[in-house]
């Protein structure tokens, strides 16, 4: 019978075709030439009632089974790609061992943490010991015990962040305003001779602007012994600002008051950004001041059961951003805080 054999053509056409296909789009095209609609395969089978009902049921049979055939091909066929499809796009992907790594970028100390180790190794080597204190303090520490009593006009001079603002009287608690109250808690502690320095962040409640943050570090200096004179605070103070910004830059010692020293002082050091003919960074005076300092007031020995007439010592708070910026030319202190990585980068 002519479509048997046909369709025994046709069959072993498809399958020969079949081994030959290497992608999706060329299985498709052969799915539509022997399956679609207007193959002949199919408008065999559609016009099978024209046939004979002896022939119909065998060329129907075999007709069948070849579309059967045809289609589990297909599938099989199509699976086989789809595989090699996916293998192909995870060789892709695979990593060349061979090209450069990305770059790593290796973390650093903060420009100020960086300060902080210089300046306590300076005084460290000058014999003065390391010690730390409460950022949360009583209002005794921060202001009573310091000679600055409820009333006193000083604390004018201290606007602070308060802990317990409902509470007046030494047993509110603030975030310090500096570092002094440290000088109360180690003298409370220890008897001269007494030589630390007290690295810690200090708060003020402030308006920021290129020299002032609201939190920044100080760094506070305190040495009791007997015959402790101006002259050794000056001394050692000239050293360490020799030491951190060279033997040429200016250094500027004048009067300054606080109440828990007697007499007091500032320091001042050349602007660099100017070299003293005044710009932003040094409120266009040429000095930017570093630190506040004096002798220990006698009333402040007293109140610590240290006898001032035996014992006297010096004590300093120093500004710790002010020094990079000094020695930098950094014309803002608030880039310290502001987290731009191309700012902290650079140190
Ligand atoms: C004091 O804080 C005193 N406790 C210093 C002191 C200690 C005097 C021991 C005598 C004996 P003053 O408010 O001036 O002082 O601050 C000291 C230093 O901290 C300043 O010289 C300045 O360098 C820095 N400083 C002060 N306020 C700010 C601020 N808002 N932002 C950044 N740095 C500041």
């Amino acid at each position: 019978m002519q479509i048997i054999s046909d369709l025994e053509i046709l069959g072993h056409k498809a399958h020969t075709e079949l081994e030959q296909i290497s992608n999706l789009e060329q299985l498709e095209s052969w799915r539509v030439g022997y399956l679609g609609k207007k193959s002949k395969l199919i408008s065999i089978l559609r016009s099978l009632s024209k046939l004979e009902i002896e022939e119909r049921i065998k060329v129907g049979s075999q007709a069948n089974q070849l579309k059967k055939a045809l289609e589990l091909s297909l599938e099989n066929k199509r699976n086989l790609l789809e595989e090699a499809t996916i293998a192909y796009s995870t060789e892709q992907k695979a990593i060349d061992v061979t090209l450069p790594g990305y770059p790593i970028s290796t973390g650093r100390l903060h420009p100020i943490t960086q300060m902080l180790k210089n300046i306590c190794e300076i005084f460290q080597n000058m014999g003065f010991q390391v010690v730390e204190g409460p950022d949360v303090e009583w209002d005794h520490y921060n202001f009573d015990a310091l000679n600055i009593p409820q009333d006193h006009p000083a604390r004018d001079m201290f606007d602070t962040f308060w802990i317990d603002s409902n509470k007046a009287g030494k047993d509110a608690r603030l975030l310090r305003t500096h570092t002094s109250p440290m000088q109360i808690r180690v003298m409370e502690k220890e008897q001269p001779p007494i030589r630390v320095i007290v690295p810690g962040r200090t708060y003020r409640y402030e308006a920021t602007d290129a020299t002032h943050e609201s939190m920044f570090y100080q760094v506070e200096g305190l040495a009791v012994d007997k015959n402790i004179t101006m002259t050794d605070l000056k001394g050692t103070l000239l050293e360490f600002c020799q030491l951190i910004f060279g033997k040429d830059r200016k250094v500027r010692f004048r009067c300054d008051y606080f109440p828990f020293v007697e007499p007091g002082a500032e320091v001042a050091i050349e602007c660099l950004a100017c070299h003293g003919s005044g710009c932003r960074l040094c409120g266009y005076s040429g000095w930017l001041e570093i630190l506040g300092a004096g002798m220990v007031h006698p009333e402040v020995l007293r109140r610590v059961n240290i006898d001032p007439d035996i014992y006297s010592g010096f004590a300093f708070g120093l500004g710790v951003e002010r020094v990079p910026m000094l020695l930098s030319g950094i014309e803002d202190i608030r880039l310290f805080y502001g987290n731009d990585l191309r700012f902290l980068k650079q140190f």
